[in-house]
Order: structure tokens, then sequence, then C-alpha cells
């Protein structure tokens, strides 16, 4: 099929390397002219494990482009994937779905076409963007559209996997043809008659991903109800985690044995600094705006919320617990990304704890993998010393925090590390670390639960 795609960011481009991928003719739109000059020389805009193997080895199916006129008027299926940043009341700025939803109505081409929200947008949008496209379109009988949501649940670092061998494919429309449209589109993924990717085998126990296929407002609350309850779980363990902390459990134990209960399952379990990145914050917030405008609180949502803020609070507190004075000590961070395998840092919890220990007085050391020149450039107002390793983060520290469980932190010569610090104290914020083994370098092993 021919597919068109507005947006490249993290949900548009893999949408559209899948696609492609999986033999449908994809053609992707962005006005960032920087963005597609890139991508036309097979330069990837974001790090994400093996998009960039995807995209090359499905090129001959991709087209990028910034002009609309290319890419609406032949496409059969046009996928929205525009950012929908949060704007500071909770509800997210629709700007640019609002923008998308007009090119797509005056480029629309003399067929049937449907339009899909891919991009997480407030309940209710589809019917929003149907009419802003009906206004484009005009008075041109012969283009014809039907509106659809197909959430996206992918997570960075494993995009292409969520996509391919997802735990579901949901389609909200409230018409049949355009449900049928979209089935048609993914039934290689649906049936999983593709020819896996050699870096991305198959997991052995996946037959076919199940569809569900409903009206526009369910897939539109299915997306932030899935967010939000992930959200919650790893709130819901970090709350445990503040007891377990008081009566001297072990949290991890704690979570496992919870988890292993089949109803409640062992995934987004893992207590630590809470969550960041682009989805469970804004999620959680545009879902509890919505609420609100129909006269509803949304109290579990909220109290999850406001748990992942204090955990950021409570590694400040434990580093002056332990340190007594914050002012003029060296704190080195190990990780900014939100999580590791990307290089995003929307909502990292190291950047809200790099700012209140530098309010506090302290000088902060930090490193990542892959996230420093993206720190760099975007927070510039961060007057945080960047280091070109590990090892440079922990140079006469007073304290090292695990921020981001990148794998290569987890396997640190930590006996060196110590003798190279001004105190040996290590907070781990992820209960990632081996604390036997930290306890033998020699460091005093601080955890938050
Ligand atoms: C999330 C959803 O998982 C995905 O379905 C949705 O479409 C987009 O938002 P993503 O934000 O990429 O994906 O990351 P995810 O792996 O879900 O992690 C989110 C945050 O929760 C990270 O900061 C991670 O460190 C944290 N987390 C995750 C925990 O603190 N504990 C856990 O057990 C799991």
């Amino acid at each position: 099929m021919n597919v068109a795609i507005i947006g490249t960011g993290y949900v548009g481009l893999t949408t559209g390397a899948c696609l492609a991928f999986l033999g449908h003719e994809v053609t992707c739109v962005d006005v960032a002219e920087e963005k597609i000059a890139a991508l036309e020389r097979g330069e990837i805009p974001i790090y994400e494990p093996h998009l960039a193997e995807l995209i090359a080895g499905a090129r001959a199916n991709l087209q990028f482009t910034t002009d609309y006129a290319q890419a609406i008027p032949e496409a059969q299926v046009v996928f929205i994937a525009v950012g929908t940043p949060s704007s500071g009341t909770g509800a997210p700025n629709l700007q640019y779905l609002e923008s998308a939803a007009r090119a797509v109505g005056q480029h629309l081409g003399r067929h049937y076409t449907v339009i899909v929200n891919k991009s997480t947008v407030p309940i209710g949008s589809g019917n929003w963007v149907g009419s802003l496209v009906r206004d484009a379109v005009g008075d041109r009988p012969d283009r014809r559209f039907s509106v659809a949501s197909n959430p996206e649940f992918l997570r960075e670092g494993t995009a292409i996997y969520d996509t391919l061998y997802a735990d579901r494919v949901v389609i909200g429309t409230d018409e049949e043809h355009a449900a049928e449209v979209l089935y048609t589109l993914y039934r290689p993924l649906l049936e999983q008659t593709f020819q896996p990717p050699p870096y991305l085998p198959r997991p052995e126990d996946l037959a076919a991903v199940p569809l569900i296929s409903t009206d526009l407002a369910s897939a539109e609350l299915i997306k932030y109800s899935a967010n939000a309850f992930l959200a919650l779980k790893i709130s819901f363990i970090n709350e445990i985690g503040c007891v377990a902390e008081k009566v001297g459990a072990d949290i991890t134990q704690v979570a496992k044995g919870i988890g292993l209960d089949t109803r409640i399952g062992n995934r987004f379990l893992q207590a630590g600094i809470g969550w960041g990145g682009s989805c469970f914050g804004k999620d959680t917030a545009a879902l509890v705006s919505t609420a609100s405008e129909y006269g509803l609180d949304m109290p579990i949502v909220k109290a999850a919320r406001e748990i992942n803020r204090r955990q950021r609070e409570r590694i400040v507190e434990k580093l002056l617990h332990e340190l007594k004075i914050l002012k003029g000590r060296s704190i080195g961070l190990l990780g900014l990304a939100f999580k590791p395998n990307t290089d995003d840092l929307r909502e990292a919890p190291a950047i809200e704890i790099a700012r209140k220990l530098l309010e506090r007085g302290a000088r902060v050391r930090v490193h990542d993998p892959v996230a420093m020149a993206r720190f760099q450039r975007e927070h510039p107002d961060l007057a945080v010393t960047a280091c070109e390793s590990a090892t440079a983060v922990a140079r006469d520290a007073d304290a090292l925090v695990l921020v981001t469980e990148w794998s290569e932190y987890l396997e640190l010569d930590w006996e060196t590390l110590a003798s190279t610090m001004r105190s040996a104290i290590v907070l781990d914020g992820r209960n990632a670390l081996d604390r036997p083994r930290l306890a033998r370098a020699g460091f005093r092993y601080l955890s938050l639960a």
C-alpha cells in the first residue's frame, strides 16, 4: 500500500521504517529541512538500536520529503505522528497536529484515504482532526476520507522490536472501511508472515499479534490508560520501597515476590528513581487534564505523579543526610538519559537532580555513554562538568549516583573507582548494582529502598 507518515520523530520514523520493511511504499514528511536532508544522506537523527539497519534495508520502499504534495495525494493511508509536547497546564500542545491535519486536507488525493492519528492525542482528537481535514478539503466531494486512531506502544530503545513483535495492535475508527484498510496494512505484522530481520529474530512463542478493533474514543483511551497503568505500577513499587526501607525489607525480593503472581506480572516493578521520558509524565498529566474537563478528579493517577516527583527529591535528601553539607561537594552522576539505550533527555531524572544539587552549591560531574552531546546542546544552563568516562566522574568525588542503569556502569572496575574518590559512597538510584560486590570494593552503598 502507499503510505505517508507525517513527522519523523521516534514514532513516525519507526512506523515508517517498519511499514517499508513490511513491503509498503512509504513517504516520510517532516517540516524540518535539515532532518529530511540528514535522512536522505542515510543519517538517523535519533539514537535507536537497529533503526539505521532497518532503514538501510528498506530504503527502496522509503522516501523522505518536506513537501506534503509529494506524499499525501498518492497515499491510501496517512499517519500523523507529529509531536504533542506538554504545555504548561498539563494539556498537550496540539499546534503541530492542527497544522498537519490542515495540510493533509489540502493535499488529499482523488480517492479514499484513511487518516490515522498515531501521536498520543487527547481523547476526542480524532473527531477534531476529522473536522480540520473537512474544513481544508472544502468543496471537493471526490476527496473522501475517514479518521482512525492507531496508538503506538513502542518503548524507546526497543522501538523496532515493540513494533514488529507488538503485544497488540489497536485500531479505533467509527468507519468499517477504514478498519478494513488498516487491517490490510497490518496483515503481515498481525499474522507474522514477514521474514524477521537477522538482528531481531521473532520470539519463539509469537504466532500472531492480537488486534483490537474498536471505536475512536476507546482506542484513544486505551493509549492513555496503558501508560497511566504502567506509570502507576512503577510508583506503586516505589511507594512500597519507602516502607521497605523503614522496615528493613529488600524491595527487589518484594517486587519479585509479588510479580510472580501472574495476575500482577513482574514487569514495570523495578523500584528506583522513577519514570522519565516523553510519555508517562505527559500522558498522565493529559489524562488528569481531560478528566478535569468532565469534572472528574483522578486521585490515583495524581498520586502516581506525586510519588514520582518525590523519588527525585529523595536522591538529594539522601546525599544531604549522608554528607551533611552539599555546598562545595563534588557529586558524580552516572547516566543522563531517562533510561538506557536512548539519548533522550525528556523528563530525565538526571536533569532535575543535577539542578537541585547545583542549587545547593554542589559541583556536579556527569557522564552518559550516548547522551552527552545532546545534554550539552539542550541544557547549556546547567553548569555541570561533562566527563569523558565514569572513571573521570569518580575522580575526587564525594559520592556517585547511578541515575541510568547503562550496562557499562554495572560492570565498572569499582575497586579502582573507590580508590580515586574522596569518599567512596555510591547511591544506587536504580537498585541495579551488585551490593555485596560494591561493599567488597570498599563502598558505602545507599539506595532508595
Ligand atoms: C513508554 C511506554 O512503555 C510505551 O508503551 C509508550 O508508548 C511510550 O512510553 P518509554 O517512555 O520509551 O515507553 O520507556 P519505558 O521503557 O516504558 O520506561 C519509562 C520510564 O520508566 C523510564 O524512565 C524507566 O527508567 C522507568 N521504569 C521502567 C522504572 O522506573 N521501573 C520499571 O520497572 C520500568
